[in-house]
């Protein structure tokens, strides 16, 4: 018999959620912008620290530790992506390896070669591909999305292909509208047109198990932040890319892959706690079954949740006179983050006031500075709020009072 744990049980494993403010117990609305981290995370990671911290490659036992977690690291993320493990590279967090990823690509293209990059997206897999297009005389073209339907408008994808597109670089989730992209479509376009498909999965990871291969990507990044793990960034990559790019790195490291696309030694405690954090995910809806398994029956229980927790803040937020949700109503392809505005109220002042009352959220444009600006929202920025596995429908209660009582 598989038991799934309750809300109660997970957050009994969160010390971050025993935080008072104001006298008000602490909820944390910001999972989109990094969620709090269970015990078992930072157990794991002070146990590297003080039993098995060493460098890598060594003949001394701690050293050979180290290989080995790092390699039951790989093995880990290699079932959350439903890949092998020399297709899993680590790095600082998915912003400078896709700065890395966009540099060594980029060395094999030529002026006038094409990248297609969206405007729904996070501006790490924006700014890169802008940055090698400057460098080597690339033309960048964006992909439009739709403010009436708040999805990419993938019918303007084949206009935008060319012979000479080397590759798209899409999010798989908008961290900002919650947006859910349908990948699989837009990486057929791509594959018949020759280019390579770059995944953000940041925002998508903590809500939908990654399944790069099947949805034809050829890269797929995200976070471990993102899903109650320490600050360290994820790729998946295929494995003769990762074989063969032109990547930037020294010449007595390692030239096999997936070590060749790590520069420098590794965090490797932020590795262990990463794939502990996956661990933790895994144990959440029993323990019978492969890694993967566990993972896939984890996530239908999140998801399950999380669905029902979005309703319920949609509809509340909804009856609220002159809150504006941004963004598609429940039922949609969304993931449990909303964004919306408060007429009369800016977004920092929304924030302000429910941090008052133990509620903490973000605000601004998170970086999805394009959907900002397609909004209009460029100076008064979005409120932001996700749920995540520890959220509680009487903390959604407390957060639609909390805007309900807003202050102008
Ligand atoms: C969708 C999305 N992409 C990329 C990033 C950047 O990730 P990182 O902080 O790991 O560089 C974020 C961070 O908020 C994000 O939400």
């Amino acid at each position: 018999m598989t038991t799934a744990k309750t809300v109660e049980e997970i957050r009994a494993e969160f010390p971050a959620l025993a935080r008072r403010h104001a006298d008000f117990p602490v909820a944390y609305f910001d999972g989109p912008g990094g969620t709090q981290v269970p015990e078992a995370v930072v157990e794991a990671i002070t146990e590297y620290l003080f039993h098995h911290n060493a460098n890598t490659h060594w003949a001394y036992p701690t050293s050979v530790e180290t290989d080995a977690l790092l390699l039951e690291a790989r093995r880990t993320y290699a079932a959350f992506f439903g890949g092998a493990e020399n297709e899993v590279v680590f790095g600082n967090n998915m912003t400078t390896l896709t700065f890395h990823v966009a540099r060594a690509l980029a060395r094999g293209w030529s002026a006038g070669d094409e990248i297609i990059v969206t405007e729904l997206d996070h501006h790490a897999n924006l700014a890169p591909w802008q940055a090698v297009a400057q460098e080597r005389g690339l033309v960048l073209k964006m992909l439009p999305f739709s403010t009436e339907t708040w999805q990419l408008d993938v019918a303007a994808l084949p206009a935008l292909l060319s012979p000479k597109t080397r590759l798209i670089a899409v999010g798989a989730a908008s961290n900002a509208l919650g947006t859910i992209t349908d990948i699989a479509p837009i990486a057929r376009l791509a594959k018949d047109a020759g280019a390579l498909v770059y995944v953000d999965g940041v925002h998508l990871a903590p809500h939908h198990l990654p399944d790069p291969k099947s949805i034809g990507a050829d890269f797929f990044v995200c976070s471990s932040y993102k899903f109650y793990g320490p600050h360290v960034g994820v790729l998946w990559g295929r494995h003769p890319l990762l074989s063969t790019m032109d990547v930037p790195k020294l010449e007595p490291s390692p030239n096999t892959a997936p070590e060749r696309l790590e520069t420098g030694t590794q965090n490797h405690e932020g590795i262990v706690g990463a794939a502990a954090a996956v661990q933790w995910i895994a144990g959440l809806a029993g323990s019978e079954g492969s890694l993967r398994a566990r993972l896939v029956r984890s996530y239908d229980l999140l998801n399950r949740r999380e669905r029902e927790l979005f309703a319920r803040l949609w509809e509340g937020l909804g009856v609220i006179p002159g809150v504006r949700r941004l963004g598609l109503p429940p039922g949609g392809p969304r993931t449990a983050t909303i964004a919306f505005t408060v007429d009369g109220v800016p977004s920092e002042s929304v924030a302000r006031q429910l941090a008052e009352v133990g509620c903490f959220i973000s605000n601004g444009d998170f970086y999805a500075t394009t959907v900002a600006r397609r909004l209009g929202l460029e100076k008064e920025g979005m409120v932001r709020v996700g749920a995540a596995a520890y959220t509680t429908s009487a903390e959604i209660d407390r957060i639609i009072a909390g805007v309900a009582a807003l202050q102008q």
